[in-house]
């Protein structure tokens, strides 16, 4: 994995095998249930269309975005079979949808209607999902509006404009095992399907489970898992397994080379405001990545790195932990490489930081950050910005 020809700058390896192997175990822990590969917010950070790819490798049913716009740029970069956007906005041409073939979850009944609308115009049947608010009172058909929507949409399959393939919920503590509301939610979700049912749909695919689910709750998997942060190899429930123990593997490897290294004295101040000041004589990195790149400022001070010495040489083995000195800054953050005792620095500019990867050699992952952070793995990844080079590694690259 670290196998890059130098110098390279700061960039985020995707290993795209893994995000395959993780939707394989996904997979497993689904038994019967088929598999949607989320790829929505650019592949939780790691890039929409390698993860697309990877989950169609994995032999994903289908492939799940959020926003209209994230599934038109899958059709447009050639990514074929089911593709379903669920966070239609008002703003949404829903015309390039139908005839892109790209299926809509419907949250509202004003949805449906341009669905309806979008089809009959284009003259094709449009396939949707209709997702039920089972009590997250986020997405969703309000549980008044529910029987309203189920007759409307039979009454569009019935005159072939609609297909209605699924139906879906989303759960809002499944994060949390033994909360009280995934079974309510589940109820109510087994409420809104004998209306479908009533109605005289019969969808192909009933759906429940996140990533969470998942792995706490296989039955819950009904006809279609929809697992997003255990795709890229984090664990949903980090306070009761960790990725490995679930057996899944971090996709992403934040990288970069150290662009200084200097000695400073006892009592130096370090980056913005001085909230770190050096205690004894020290060896300080700096890493050309910041809060302009998605490095969370809440890590300043604390989060842990891990330092390559000799890789910009071509590689000793040998790691450094060390950890960030000082304030996140807009474009850079200082690293602390350990007490200067001697002439020789412990590590030369050029040689490689990791940041959080695959948590192997007893390196930070994705979720120490999030801790340090005061925040959840998911943000860690997917904010990671454009400046960022994906640079796609592993058997599938
Ligand atoms: C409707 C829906 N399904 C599935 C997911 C995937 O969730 P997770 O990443 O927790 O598996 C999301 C993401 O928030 C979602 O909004």
């Amino acid at each position: 994995m670290h196998t890059h020809p130098a110098p390279e700058g700061p960039r985020a390896l995707v290993d795209s095998s893994a995000i395959r192997a993780n939707l394989t175990r996904c997979a497993q822990w689904a038994g019967d249930a088929d598999v949607m590969g989320v790829v929505k917010a650019g592949g939780y950070g790691h890039g929409a269309l390698a993860a697309a790819r990877a989950a169609r490798a994995a032999g994903v049913a289908i492939v799940g975005v959020a926003r209209p716009e994230e599934a038109l740029a899958l059709r447009e970069a050639g990514v074929g079979g089911p593709v379903i956007a669920w966070l239609p906005t008002p703003a949404t041409a829903f015309g390039p949808l139908v005839e892109h073939e790209v299926t809509v979850g419907v949250g509202s009944r004003w949805v449906l209607d341009r669905v309806v609308a979008a089809a009959r115009e284009a003259g094709v049947r449009a396939t949707v999902h209709l997702e039920l608010d089972t009590g997250m009172s986020r997405g969703g058909v309000a549980p008044g509006d529910w029987q309203d929507v189920v007759a409307a949409s039979r009454r569009a399959e019935q005159e072939g404009v609609l297909r209605v393939e699924g139906v879906f919920s989303h759960l809002a503590c499944a994060d949390d095992p033994g909360h009280p509301s995934v079974d309510v939610q589940r109820d109510a979700f087994e409420d809104g399907l004998a209306v479908v049912a009533r109605a005289g749909l019969d969808p192909r695919w009933r759906h429940l489970a996140n990533s969470a689910a998942v792995v706490t709750r296989p039955d819950l998997a009904y006809d279609l898992v929809r697992p997003g942060l255990s795709a890229y190899g984090l664990s949903p429930v980090p306070q009761l397994h960790t990725a490995a123990d679930l057996g899944l593997r971090p996709a992403m490897t934040l990288t970069s080379p150290l662009s200084a290294v200097r000695r400073v004295p006892a009592g130096s101040g370090v980056s913005y405001s001085f909230t770190h000041v050096t205690a004894t004589d020290r060896w300080l990195g700096v890493v050309p990545l910041g809060y302009g790149d998605g490095i969370p400022r809440a890590v300043s001070d604390a989060a842990p790195v891990q330092v390559r010495p000799g890789s910009a040489e071509g590689g000793s083995g040998s790691v450094l932990a060390a950890r960030i000195a000082g304030r996140v800054c807009m474009d850079q953050f200082v690293v602390d490489l350990g007490e200067a005792t001697g002439a020789e620095p412990p590590a030369a500019v050029g040689d490689e930081v990791v940041l959080f990867g695959d948590g192997t050699d007893g390196g930070p992952t994705a979720q120490d950050w999030a801790e340090v952070a005061g925040t959840i793995s998911y943000e860690v990844v997917t904010r990671l910005g454009p400046r960022v080079p994906r640079v796609l590694v592993g058997d599938d690259a």
